[in-house]
């Protein structure tokens, strides 16, 4: 029987309460199938590991999960510690070098789940967003001189190469390939921004060649927000930048009625380091430790791991549970406007993987 190994960081915030939701669900559905079972190891990496030691996670830490098949993320984000501190320290201290970067986060509307597009339906929404996770505006470029004077100054470079950017460009036409309706848009400001974008667009140009038997078009990213509300129908998969990625994919899960069901896959398609999966939500300090959180991002990153690890039946298993259970609106944590606890809706996702009749 194989077993996975998987790092779980669970992070701030929520992040403990929803990736302790997860690795109970991949238990079940590791005993429901029987072909294959889950090591789990637990890394207490973050803001309280700062607190401690002065770092979000130890100096050799990546070195302790180099070896695992993947790795499940809860969030990163401290109200005591700045922002890029926790975000540097951790999340892109192991997306960047491990060279993740293909951020994969499909949308769709749930059974059960309201869009607040008026008349939408679960097919027209369908989109999967291909972000690029290694450069770009997140490259880390810039410097600030003067501090404190009036003389002050602050740059962020964005940087994009043609390696970085054609290797995405061409993950997201052979990502459409695979889906039905075999349509991509890329998504520039070339407008604007004209050097990089200008480039985005010229190897979009020439990596579509080697795709003929896939449509695609070009959108400018402000355009693109408005056909995400007004023409859903017309989008299947999306590539964008760093940044521009970001923007979409929240507009996008909160058409698709709410940022705690989000899902996201951070991916080294050639494997040469292991994957991270996490939902998109963030530690939501708000709401930490009163046991409301939506688990449903996680469990949709979970499905997303399992098809990396190349269990895609029991990818499909969990989804058909998660949906079931959504499906059911006393289900709903209160993100979704209901009134469940992530241990209600925990229990029912694994009710419902034990009582699946496949
Ligand atoms: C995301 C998040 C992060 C990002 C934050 C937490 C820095 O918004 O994963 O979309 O911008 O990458
Ligand atoms: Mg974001």
């Amino acid at each position: 029987m194989k077993t996975y190994r998987i790092a779980a960081i669970p992070g701030d915030g929520i992040g403990g309460e929803v990736i302790s939701a997860g690795v109970e669900v991949l238990e079940a559905l590791a005993a429901r199938d029987g072909g294959f079972s889950f090591a789990f190891d637990h890394f207490d990496w973050g803001g309280e590991y700062y607190k401690q030691h002065g770092r979000m996670m130890p100096e050799d830490g990546r070195d302790r999960i180099r070896g695992h098949d993947a790795i499940l993320f809860g969030s990163a984000g401290h109200p005591e510690i700045p922002d890029h501190i926790t975000l540097w320290g951790l999340r892109l201290a192991i997306c960047q070098p491990f060279d993740q970067y293909a951020n994969v986060r499909p949308t769709r509307i749930l059974p059960g789940i309201v869009s607040p597009l008026r008349n939408v339906t679960d097919k027209e929404l369908d989109w999967v967003i291909v972000r690029e996770n290694s450069e770009g505006e997140y490259a880390g470029v810039g410097g600030r001189v003067h501090q404190g004077s009036e003389l002050e100054a602050a740059t962020d470079v964005s940087m994009f190469t043609r390696k970085g950017v054609a290797r995405i460009i061409r993950f997201a036409f052979e990502l459409a390939r695979s889906r039905p309706r075999k349509l991509l848009t890329v998504v520039t400001k070339s407008n604007a921004q004209r050097h990089a974008m200008v480039m985005w667009d010229e190897i979009a140009r020439e990596v579509a060649e080697e795709f003929p038997d896939v449509t695609w078009d070009k959108m400018l990213v402000d355009a693109m927000t408005m056909r995400m509300v007004n023409r859903p129908e017309t989008i299947d998969t999306v590539v964008a930048t760093n940044l521009h990625a970001d923007i979409l994919s929240d507009l996008a899960a909160a058409l698709a009625g709410s940022l705690g069901i989000a899902p996201t896959a951070n991916l080294n398609p050639e494997r040469d380091y292991p994957s991270m999966f996490e939902p998109i939500h963030g530690s939501a300090f708000d709401i930490t430790g009163q046991g409301i959180a939506n688990p449903v991002g996680t469990f949709w990153s979970s499905v997303m791991m399992l098809e990396h690890l190349g269990e895609p039946v029991a990818g499909a298993r969990l989804m058909q549970a998660v949906e079931r259970v959504t499906a059911d609106p006393r289900f709903h944590t209160p993100d979704l406007g209901g009134k469940a606890t992530t241990a209600e809706v925990t229990a029912a996702v694994i009710e419902a993987i034990r009582s699946a009749n496949d």
